[in-house]
């Protein structure tokens, strides 16, 4: 798990390793350790390691570490993010372009990076949103960086395909997090708006997203490669004026 040391990162650690309870789970964080101390008390044998995936030494530092203590890799996971807020145009190309770097092109250095590890039959899963199809205020910097993530998923998943590796994407409704709350800040307003916007009337909760992830990462989707799997509670079918 590469990316989200918080709720997400841990939602979907906490579920593989429950379901496959035979890998050994490795999760990273870029600048802040600390929310990995209570998941390394709910999930045995936690590795962590620092990792930037712009930095290619941070990469290569994570691979060789992974390399010592696994051998191989059954299941990779793409969940970071890092939003540059505001109209595209006020942002402007520099920090649009750090944005896709981060969340969008990250996606190929990683698989780059692990290549040599990824053993047939693996999967590798990408965390992305709404806001790579559709107009989300303030949001083009992660909606660019989406779009393109979702792209490198469709190629590498043919080309990985002949030797037995899936890729997917998994495109979450909106949840609780540290992203989401610098982009829209009152993040109460915005789960209240979810639930009320969504057909069965709550919003989604993080283990349907982690459930979501173990069943695509898992021997029961192997049909399944390719793919931008939307898991949102039904909200973003609704046409909302
Ligand atoms: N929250 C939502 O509503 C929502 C909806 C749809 C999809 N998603 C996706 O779910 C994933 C997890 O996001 P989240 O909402 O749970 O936010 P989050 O907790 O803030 O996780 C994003 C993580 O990405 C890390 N990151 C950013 N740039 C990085 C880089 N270059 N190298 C390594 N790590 C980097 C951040 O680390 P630092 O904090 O240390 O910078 C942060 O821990 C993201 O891909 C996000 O786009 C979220």
């Amino acid at each position: 798990m590469v990316g989200s040391a918080g709720a997400v990162g841990g939602a979907i650690l906490r579920g593989l390793a429950a379901d496959r309870p035979e890998l050994v789970p490795w999760i990273t964080y870029r600048s802040d350790p600390s929310p990995l101390e209570r998941l390394g008390e709910e999930i045995p044998g936690l590795r962590s390691a620092r990792c930037d995936l712009v930095e290619p030494d941070s990469l290569a530092g994570l691979v060789s570490q992974v390399e010592e203590t696994a051998g191989a890799v059954s299941v990779l996971v793409h969940a970071a993010v890092a939003p540059r807020l505001g109209p595209m145009l006020e942002v402007g190309h520099r920090a649009v372009s750090e944005s896709v770097a981060s969340g969008g092109l990250s996606l190929l250095a990683l698989v780059e990076a692990f290549d040599r590890l990824l053993e047939p039959g693996s999967a590798v899963l990408y965390l992305t949103s709404i806001g790579s199809q559709r107009v989300i205020p303030g949001y083009g910097s992660v909606g660019a960086a989406k779009a393109v993530g979702d792209t490198i998923v469709r190629y590498l998943a043919s080309e990985l395909a002949p030797r037995g590796i899936r890729v997917n994407a998994i495109s979450a409704g909106p949840f609780l997090s540290k992203a989401a709350a610098a982009v829209v800040g009152d993040t109460g307003a915005l789960m209240a708006a979810t639930a009320a916007a969504t057909p069965r009337g709550r919003a989604l909760d993080l283990e349907e997203l982690a459930n979501a992830a173990v069943f695509l990462a898992g021997p029961r989707g192997t049909g399944i490669t390719g793919q931008v799997v939307v898991v949102d509670g039904g909200i973003f079918n609704r046409w909302v004026l």
